[in-house]
């Protein structure tokens, strides 16, 4: 393709993003030129990372590269295409982790922090940026954790999307990862995430159907782990039935970096790009394999085509000569960190700290001046600037009120309880005080689980002795996952600041001196204790298989199941005002599947500060064919409301939000009968409840077959009929013969086994061949749940 191509297609798909107009077509129609172009070899490589970080070019045919970054809640774009970017890479805003922004639960917030990072990706001209991940925290364990939203499948996915569509509304790409099941970083690289179907597709797969769906990132980045046994990287169940077919994803997969194992396999699978440029090993043995048959050239060409569609796209919006705006970013990742301030307990009111309250505050511990702001591994963004909580506070909100620090611990060292005497002495002479601990660096890393969930002893030695000599202790905590509070009784405020990024210490400041009132939430439920975690006995997993024991009990799903008081539960967050809940309405009181249900209630601010309330929703089924969680979270919305103000909100429940995936038919299902809908604060803090009768209208396949219990047989009035023909004599037997204990107790026996094991049961009066037929006849037969 020459330049003037290039141009004209750049012009053109600027001119209409959405529907495939005809200019559209044109330009497919030139890719597919372009293909017939290219050898072998070049399709090959365009299979193939150019580096590290960039796709590889074609120069004969004027194919360009595109850059590609982590990721995600900053840039960390390497100096040159084949380095790192480890220390050395450029710039950027840091933002807030996931696990922050997850807690805002603010889908507009998240979607600006998108767009920011797509404006910052231009001015590093960055075209795809390496996020997000919505990856399930399953266990608290998790060493990346921090990177990623929720245990919940519908608020990581939720997020996901927002955030893609802000980066991507800038004409920048994501790579939504990692796809999928990937929940462990201990044997990252071969643990196999084994787990029913059931399971993946409630918890697992579910974040990601509703980015691609909602957000059609324009890459998906393939997991380094197994899923069911295989690679992510290989799975055409993943990348093909599911993520194409099922969902309309229109993108590229990406392999997640060094994942790949058999790049034949990969790309028969629908992997799109091998990253980075690995040895050209690789490259031949497709070659080869295309020349030989194995690999069809057809398969190879549809990949390509994919590939330079997204090229050409990311090119087309590349724009050049944009500045970063340090300030702005810096201040608005301020504001995303007060948003993100999750405030566990404030008992006596006594946050936010005013003058007219407190003359002295200590500041005491080393995060205070040397903050831990993001976590460890390919996420580390090198931050344009860096505030200390103790110099901000001291700057903006130190006139009113005397400012005293100590060290209080030693960040080198996390058994050195030598400077908490010093500290204490401090803390004893000031009205107040602020303990900044949580979890250092070292904690918490790509690559590495936690072992266990307690912040370092020095933290918290220093706490528990702190709260000894002065009753008005707040903890300031900053940790990218959940922690254990064994001084929590002893305090009498928490507030949770997660990794809160370059401007984190601002906005922190901003929260505790009361300009802006706290109003994030728990993503992630906090334990008491590791061992009440629902993962416990299978993390980090053995012998390379980790077993999804829990199942779809993932986070708030098993305390509420086990009924497990959490330290803290998932929802959870307070406020210096307070909101009422009321006029829970439905739009009725049955209905349908297909007509879904509107649900509305008011929210009023009856405190005297300007807040914000997350108000959750979520469904319990009542009685179901299939175990299901007391209740899920469907639908969420955060709203800002003034002393007094009221506001009606409201929510559209759809067939999906009722159903749970059946595993044996392959579908969601929502079943007839009773929901309870909650209008909650948090996911044990219910405000109002109302019940909806549904009418299934599905119609499903009853998918009975030779491995199914003669017991469903007989239940179903259909296929019961169908048994008589077959083999009344032994029926009229079960049902008539012997005493009523004796037939309870035969016919117990006898009706528990697969109708595959009849003929012998019965001593031949049903044949194999019969036993066929009989499947065969009821293969049609359908039911309504
Ligand atoms: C991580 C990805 C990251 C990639 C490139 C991998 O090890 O799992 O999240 O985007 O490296 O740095």
């Amino acid at each position: 393709m020459k330049k003037t191509v290039l141009i004209s297609f750049l012009v053109l798909i600027t001119m209409n993003l959405k529907a495939q107009t005809q200019q559209e077509i044109d330009i497919q129609n030139k890719i597919t030129q372009l293909i017939s172009q290219l050898t072998i070899e070049e399709k090959v490589a365009l299979c193939s990372g150019r580096d590290d970080w960039s796709t590889m070019p074609i120069e004969r045919l004027d194919i360009p590269w595109i850059w590609l970054s982590d990721g995600p809640h900053g840039l960390r774009r390497a100096p040159a295409t084949n380095k790192p970017g480890y220390g050395d890479q450029l710039q950027a805003t840091c933002f807030p982790t996931a696990s922050a922004l997850a807690a805002t639960w603010d889908l507009d917030l998240v979607y600006k922090v998108g767009q920011t990072l797509g404006e910052e990706s231009q001015t590093q001209n960055v075209n795809v940026l390496l996020g997000p991940g919505v990856n399930i925290k399953r266990s608290v364990l998790g060493g990346r954790n921090f990177e990623y939203f929720s245990e919940d499948p519908i608020l990581s996915g939720e997020m996901g999307a927002a955030f893609i569509n802000g980066v991507q509304s800038q004409g920048v790409g994501t790579s939504l990862k990692h796809f999928t099941a990937n929940n462990v970083e201990t044997m990252r690289m071969y643990n196999n995430s084994n787990m029913d179907n059931r399971t993946l597709h409630e918890i697992y797969l579910t974040p990601f159907e509703i980015a691609v769906k909602k957000a059609q990132p324009w890459t998906v980045m393939a997991c380094y782990n197994r899923v069911q046994g295989e690679y992510g990287t290989q799975s055409s169940f993943l990348l093909t039935d599911i993520l194409k077919k099922d969902w309309g994803f229109k993108g590229i997969v990406i392999s997640d970096w060094f994942a790949v194992i058999d790049r034949v396999e990969a790309m028969k699978a629908g992997m799109h790009i091998e990253m980075p440029k690995v040895s050209p090993v690789n490259n031949a043995i497709t070659v080869e394999a295309i020349k030989n048959g194995e690999l069809d050239i057809a398969v190879v060409d549809a990949l390509v085509k994919e590939i330079l569609t997204v090229v050409f796209k990311a090119k087309s919006f590349q724009k050049e000569g944009v500045e970063l705006n340090v300030e702005k970013d810096h201040a608005f990742a301020r504001k995303v960190a007060s948003e993100a301030a999750t405030l566990l307990k404030n008992e006596n009111d006594i946050l936010p700290i005013s003058k007219d309250k407190y003359k002295k505050a200590a500041i005491i511990g080393e995060f205070a001046a040397a903050p831990r702001y993001q976590g460890n591994g390919s996420s580390q963004v090198r931050p344009t600037k860096l505030d200390n909580a103790l110099e901000i506070i001291k700057k903006e909100y130190g006139n009113d009120i005397e400012i005293t620090y100590a060290q209080g611990y030693n960040l080198a060292d996390d058994n050195d309880f030598s400077l908490i005497n010093e500290a204490k002495k401090v803390a004893s002479e000031a009205d107040v005080v602020l303990v900044f601990a949580g979890l250092p660096l070292q904690y918490e890393s790509e690559g590495i689980d936690r072992t266990h969930i307690n912040m370092p002893p020095s933290h918290n030695k220093l706490i528990s002795e702190i709260a000894v000599v002065q009753k008005n202790t707040v903890v300031v905590l900053t940790n990218g996952s959940a922690v254990t509070m064994p001084w929590l009784n002893r305090v009498s405020g928490v507030l949770e600041t997660w990794l809160g990024g370059q401007a984190g210490a601002g906005g922190i400041a901003d929260v505790l001196f009361g300009k802006v009132n706290p109003s994030g939430k728990l993503a992630e439920t906090f334990p008491m204790c590791l061992e009440d975690t629902p993962a416990f006995f299978n993390f980090p997993g053995e012998q390379g298989d980790v077993l999804y024991g829990e199942r779809i009990f993932v986070g708030y799903r098993y305390y509420d199941g086990r009924k497990i008081e959490p330290l803290f539960p998932f929802g959870y967050g307070l406020s210096y005002t307070s909101f009422e809940y009321s006029d829970l309405k439905m739009s009725s009181k049955n209905t349908t599947d297909k007509e879904g249900l509107t649900v509305s209630m008011t929210v009023k601010n009856t405190g005297k500060v300007k807040g914000k309330e997350i108000v959750q929703l979520y469904v319990s089924d009542t009685k179901s064919t299939l175990k299901r969680p007391e209740k899920e979270l469907k639908k969420f919305v955060k709203i800002e409301l003034k002393p007094d103000e009221e506001k009606t909100v409201s929510f559209k429940l759809e067939s999906r939000d009722f159903s749970y995936f059946d595993a044996k038919r392959n579908m969601w299902i929502a079943e007839s009968g009773e929901y309870v809908i909650s209008a909650a604060a948090s996911s044990r803090d219910i405000k109002l409840s109302e019940t909806v009768n549904l009418q299934s209208t599905q119609i499903v396949p009853l998918a009975f077959d030779e491995y199914t219990f003669f017991l469903e047989y007989w239940n179903n009035k259909q296929t019961r009929k169908i048994l008589m023909e077959y083999f009344p004599n032994w029926i009229r037997g079960i049902v008539t013969e012997g005493d009523e204990a004796e037939i309870r107790e035969y016919q117990g026996f006898m009706v528990e086994h697969p109708l595959i094991k009849y003929p012998y049961i019965t001593h031949g009066e049903i044949t194999h061949e019969q036993v066929k037929e009989l499947v065969e006849k009821c293969k049609g037969l359908t039911y309504t749940p």
